[in-house]
């Protein structure tokens, strides 16, 4: 499926919110939350590193990755290495954001896996893996036939759209939930940091929009099929 208009400027527009969310998303942890540690006394700048990992690789580079096939003047062959390399990193920087929150609560001794967030998250993160090891040994190495390539080609990227809309939408539910914890233990609910991270799930939201309109949009040399030989 592909709609009229060319990818590319949507890709600038990714490349802008991107930007944004990261320096958005940094100035919330380190200059109001108090920093980042993966080692402290002060178990919540362990916890920080959760919505900083989250963003910055699941969703950020995660998104980066998809949108490769659109955005970069390159072969077929070498975005395809790019697209499974940023998504690698998109996965083990999402699994030590998650393990970041594990460490938070265990060293807390808050319970685990309680909230509606939480298991989608562990959710995500596996489907997340499923999807890149299976497109690796099909697409990359040892690659399979051309039959099963082509058949398999939509559902990569139906599912893959499907695991990053999730996602998108987690991280939303992950910044709600936070700024609540945040609002109960006392910060103003119009004050400064809560329309920072209300306006940083905003952010998150318009880059996942804009993240999905490249893909539907059309690639630089190859119209609407971008993804057909990978
Ligand atoms: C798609 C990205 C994300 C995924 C996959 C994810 C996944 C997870 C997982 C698996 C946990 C459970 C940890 C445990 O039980 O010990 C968790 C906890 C938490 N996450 Fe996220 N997270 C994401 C993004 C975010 C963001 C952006 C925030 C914003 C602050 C956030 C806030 C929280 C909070 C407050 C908790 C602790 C409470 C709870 O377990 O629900 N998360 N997350």
């Amino acid at each position: 499926m592909a709609i009229g208009a060319k990818a590319l400027p949507f890709t600038f527009v990714v490349h802008a919110l991107a930007i944004a969310g990261i320096v958005m998303v940094l100035v919330w942890n380190i200059y109001f939350r108090g920093g980042l540690a993966w080692e402290s006394t002060n178990k919540n700048l362990i916890f920080n590193l959760h919505p900083v990992l989250m963003l910055i690789g699941l969703v950020i580079i995660g998104g980066e990755a998809i949108i490769s096939y659109k955005s970069l003047p390159l072969t077929k062959e070498v975005k395809k290495v790019i697209h499974l390399v940023l998504h690698a990193i998109a996965i083990v920087l999402g699994c030590v954001g998650i393990a970041a929150a594990f460490k938070n609560h265990n060293e807390t001794n808050t319970p685990n896996l309680y909230s509606l967030h939480s298991w989608l998250g562990i959710v995500i993160i596996s489907l997340y893996g499923i999807q890149w090891i299976y497109g690796f040994l099909v697409f990359f190495y040892p690659k399979g036939s051309s039959t099963l390539r082509s058949g398999s080609a939509p559902w990569h990227v139906l599912f893959g759209i499907f695991v990053y809309i999730l996602a998108v939408g987690n991280a939303s539910l992950g910044f709600l939930e936070k700024l609540t914890f945040l609002e109960s233990s006392g910060i103003a609910k119009y004050g400064s940091e809560a329309l920072l991270v209300n306006f940083t799930a905003v952010v998150t939201i318009l880059y996942g929009a804009f993240v999905i309109l490249s893909v539907l949009g059309q690639g630089p040399e190859e119209e609407d099929h971008s993804y057909s030989a990978i």
